[in-house]
């Protein structure tokens, strides 16, 4: 007998004999509908192009996909366990033609599919119908050859599919399948049609409808087909049971349950193992394509599922952790055909692990409290809504889940009760944030808020998503339209637009719409933590509250931003190593250019410690390992050795990214970090990282700069540029530029010292007179009744050489006073004077220097009594400086 996996095979095989292209399943999470909660049909990934908006390379497709139907339109969460056909998860085999064949080759081809190669008994099969399509009726009766009693019309929406409240629709026609009269039940139509003898198989929808929000219905381009025959029904059928949990993989989860757990498969806690067998799917399905359990959305969902199943696990009576367990039965069983199971592996098992040891610890005291309460009840058989949202609020009981532990007792919720409960604690929190301070123009956030709820974010998996709009604002009122010109902020259900948090800037992009609107988005930001609003100016169309629109991130602006990201926790780690222990984050800013990272170190870097903190990151970039990203607690992160990041609020799970390899550590890993931004898939993305800059921000704060990828190796080419054009102007080689470089500045520095003394020389060698009047060093000796006066202007010479210049004057003519003044280039004026010791007693080089600066227009000058230097700005009065000293000796010596 064919087992599931052999199922599957030979309906792709069949079709893709018939000319359809084979398109493995598409993600859980829609990347293309933002209305859905989970892909719930095989039709999904093909929506657009059944509604024209996407075109591919083929016309006709066959796949089996993943579905989940929980939660939105499709939900069949409540009934899971209890019945024989009911899943949260389940496979989807379907054949699709995009405006290639119509009903006649559909039905032609399911009815050669199930009859020659799956060999069903014709007799044992019927059809149905819409009730006003006669043409499938006539097609089912010269391809078949069904009589007439067994094309049942169908007058009811029953065979109307639709995939939600908006998309593709169209009329069907089902494929029943006989049981046979030993089980209970009567054919489609009929009151007892529910039953399990006649069990629908297949469902071939003609798609021609494209189903608008607005309740208006259009023609599809081209008509088109979409079927859908759950691979756990048929595969029951071929199997000979109507119970879909009789099949060879579910009964091989079932029983792995039951021997995990020790018990009987088939004994008073079968209900439980069928849950747990579901679930297990459905769980494990979620986590590997990107879903983690939370409190808001897909993620509440999926918690919901998992503690479902946890609490069946707790019923069946085993002490520790089940679900996490299984995980290897199900990777054996469907890890072949869906290897993204396999690649997640670790990740489910650890995901299902901690939600469970977690939820554990409060699911035992919650189901006492249940108990206690139901105790109470006396008879009643409503539990009260209050004690419902205790169950939720304090023990972390999904409504779901406290329904379904009274559903064996018969008993149900005042669901009223827990709305309003739940409204009430909303109401709560909103007037103790009112009162906390913050400003009132704030307030319109949280009114919205409470309204829309958190937007869901989609940016770790993807650039590029579909979303509602859910609130529009200008100059922060929320308004129903926004047009041309506008500056407006967009808040949608889903985003996969990062809002600035956590050091890391927010996207840009461009969010559109069908219809031609386009919102170029200059900024995200988040608001409440968890509301992502879209900032910009709408440059065309209109957009309104309710539409659909498509949403694009800057793919090559985030890729850069994910690399710095990445890069910022590497550099943290390789600080701590080469600086110490003591150095922790103080800030940083992460954008698509650079990054900038702050911390705590009391001096500043020397060349090595950069050099080596470089090499560090640049080899764990080169080991290219993949970068993994968990939930945990926050304790348990740090336990883990997680770097705490700063200046973040955690909420019940924080993630914990951890990246490169590092053997001598215990966990293996080298970086550790609680981080919700959004980084590298493998740290070979990174490509490069090249420090900047590092400096001083504050005391014992120091902030590097760093770039990454295309932007460290532009740096580098540029470096490189400047490096050959330096070389190129000394017609050298760059290897041997800082040789030369040492080599030119000595050079230059001798050349300066022969540049000082020839202009020295130069100065005192020239000017009147000149060598032949007998004065030192060229200069005239006057005399002034009897005292040798030297007087001269020195161009060109620095004033901190006069000094020397004067001692050298007094040394020369033996027995005088010596004055010189220096004329800068900037018209400036030095002066100094110097008296031999003989006349020291006559003469104060200090008074004489000061007479002459003040002619100068300078005030001051100091020294001693032999020897005096001042300035003065104005050096065009240079001889006037002369004549006033000159004039000061000469009346002395007469006075002598
Ligand atoms: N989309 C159709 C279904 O899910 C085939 O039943």
């Amino acid at each position: 007998m064919a087992g599931l996996n052999d199922i599957r095979s030979k309906f792709l095989e069949f079709f893709r004999e018939e000319g359809h292209e084979v398109v493995p399943s598409g993600p859980l999470v829609p990347n293309n509908d933002p209305t859905l909660l989970f892909t719930n049909a095989g039709m999904v990934p093909f929506k657009n192009v059944f509604t024209g908006q996407e075109a591919r390379a083929y016309s006709r497709a066959a796949s089996a996909q993943k579905c989940v139907r929980a939660g939105g339109k499709h939900n069949d969460l409540d009934n899971v366990g209890y019945t024989a056909r009911h899943h949260t998860f389940f496979e989807m085999l379907g054949n699709f033609s995009f405006g290639d064949y119509f009903k006649a080759e559909a039905i032609e081809f399911a009815w050669n599919l199930i009859t020659r190669e799956f060999g069903l008994p014709k007799e044992r099969l019927m059809a149905t119908v819409f009730a006003e399509d006669d043409e499938a009726f006539d097609l089912w009766k010269k391809i078949a050859g069904l009589p007439d009693e067994k094309i049942i019309r169908i007058p009811t929406s029953d065979n109307f599919w639709s995939m939600g409240d908006t998309g593709p629709c169209g009329p069907c026609s089902e494929i029943f399948f006989d049981h046979g009269p030993k089980i209970p039940g009567g054919p489609p139509g009929s009151p007892d049609q529910d039953g399990d003898r006649f069990i629908e198989i297949w469902n071939l929808v003609f798609m021609q409808y494209e189903q608008h929000g607005d309740g208006s219905r259009t023609d599809l381009p081209r008509p088109s087909i979409d079927t859908g025959m759950g691979l756990e029904r048929i595969a029951a059928v071929l199997q000979g049971t109507h119970d879909n949990y009789a099949t060879d993989l579910m009964r091989a989860l079932i029983v792995a349950s039951a021997e995990a757990s020790k018990s009987d498969p088939d004994g008073p806690h079968a209900v439980s193992h069928r849950v747990i067998a579901d679930h297990l799917r459905s769980s494990s399905f979620l986590i590997a394509d990107g879903v983690m359990p939370s409190n808001e959305g897909r993620g509440y969902v999926l918690r919901r599922i998992m503690r479902r199943a946890m609490r069946h696990a707790q019923l069946v009576g085993v002490a520790e952790p089940l679900m996490h367990r299984l995980v290897p039965a199900l990777v054996r069983q469907m890890g072949d055909a869906y290897p993204e199971l396999r690649r997640a592996e670790a990740l489910v098992t650890e995901t299902l692990k901690l939600e469970e040891t977690r939820f554990r610890e409060t699911l035992t005291r919650g189901l006492k409290l249940l108990d206690e309460e139901v105790e109470a009840l006396g008879g009643k058989s409503v539990l009260p809504g209050e004690v419902a949202f205790k169950l939720y609020d304090t023990y972390g009981f999904p409504l779901d889940l406290t329904q379904d532990a009274l559903r064996s007792k018969g008993l149900s919720v005042d669901q009223t009760g827990f709305d309003a409960a739940m409204a009430k604690q909303r109401q709560d929190a909103r007037a103790a944030w009112a009162g906390s301070g913050e400003k009132a123009t704030e307030a319109v956030w949280f009114e919205l808020r409470d309204k829309v709820g958190a937007t869901e974010f989609l940016g770790y998996e993807s650039e590029v998503a579909e979303g509602k709009i859910v609130a529009l604002l200008v100059d922060g009122q929320p308004v129903e339209k926004i047009k041309p010109g506008e500056d407006a902020a967009i808040v949608t259900n889903q985003t996969p637009f990062y809002g600035e948090s956590g050091g890391q800037i927010g996207d840009t992009g461009i969010i559109f719409s069908a219809d031609g609107a386009e919102f170029p988005v200059i900024d995200t930001v988040k608001k409440l933590g968890d509301m992502h609003v879209h900032l910009g100016k709408l440059s065309r169309g209109e957009l309104g509250l309710g539409d659909i629109v498509e949403m694009k991130v800057d793919k090559a602006l985030r890729d850069a931003t994910r690399a710095n990201h990445s890069a910022t926790h590497l550099l943290h780690e390789a600080l701590r190593r080469v600086l110490g222990e003591h150095v922790t984050q103080k800030g940083s800013m992460v954008g698509p250019e650079r990054l900038r990272f702050d911390f705590s170190h009391p001096k500043p870097m020397t060349a090595e410690e950069i050099a080596e903190v470089e090499s560090i990151v640049n080899g764990i970039i080169r080991q290219n390992s993949e970068v993994s990203t968990r939930l945990m607690t926050p304790e348990d992160a740090i336990a883990a050795g997680a770097l705490a990041l700063f200046g973040e609020k955690y909420g019940e799970e924080v993630r914990v990214l951890s990246m490169g390899l590092d053997g001598a550590k215990d966990n293996g890993t080298y970086s550790v970090e609680l981080c919700g931004g959004t980084h590298v898939r493998r740290v070979g993305d990174i490509a490069i990282f090249k420090i900047v800059s590092e400096s001083a921000v504050a005391s014992g704060i120091r902030r590097i700069e760093a770039l990454t990828g295309e932007g460290a190796r532009r740096y580098l080419v540029e470096q490189e540029r400047r490096l050959k054009e330096a070389a190129g102007a000394l017609k050298i080689a760059p290897e041997d530029l800082p040789s030369r470089v040492v080599s030119l500045m000595e050079e230059r520095k001798r050349l300066e010292r022969e540049l000082a003394e020839a202009k020295k020389k130069l100065a005192l060698g020239g000017g009147a007179g000149g060598a032949a009047a007998g004065g030192p060093a060229g200069a005239p000796v006057e005399d002034l009744g009897g005292v040798k006066l030297i007087a001269r202007k020195l161009e060109g010479v620095n004033p901190k050489d006069l000094r020397g210049l004067v001692d050298e004057g007094k040394r020369q003519v033996g027995s005088g006073i010596v004055v010189y003044v220096a004329i800068s280039e900037d018209g400036k004026g030095a002066i100094a004077v110097g008296v031999t010791e003989d006349l020291a007693s006559r003469y104060n080089a200090v008074d004489l220097v000061k007479a002459g600066a003040a002619a100068m227009g300078g005030k001051g000058g100091g020294g001693r009594p032999d020897m005096a230097q001042a300035g003065g700005p104005d050096a065009a009065k240079a001889d006037q400086a002369l004549d006033v000293v000159r004039a000061a000796v000469g009346e002395l010596a007469g006075a002598a």
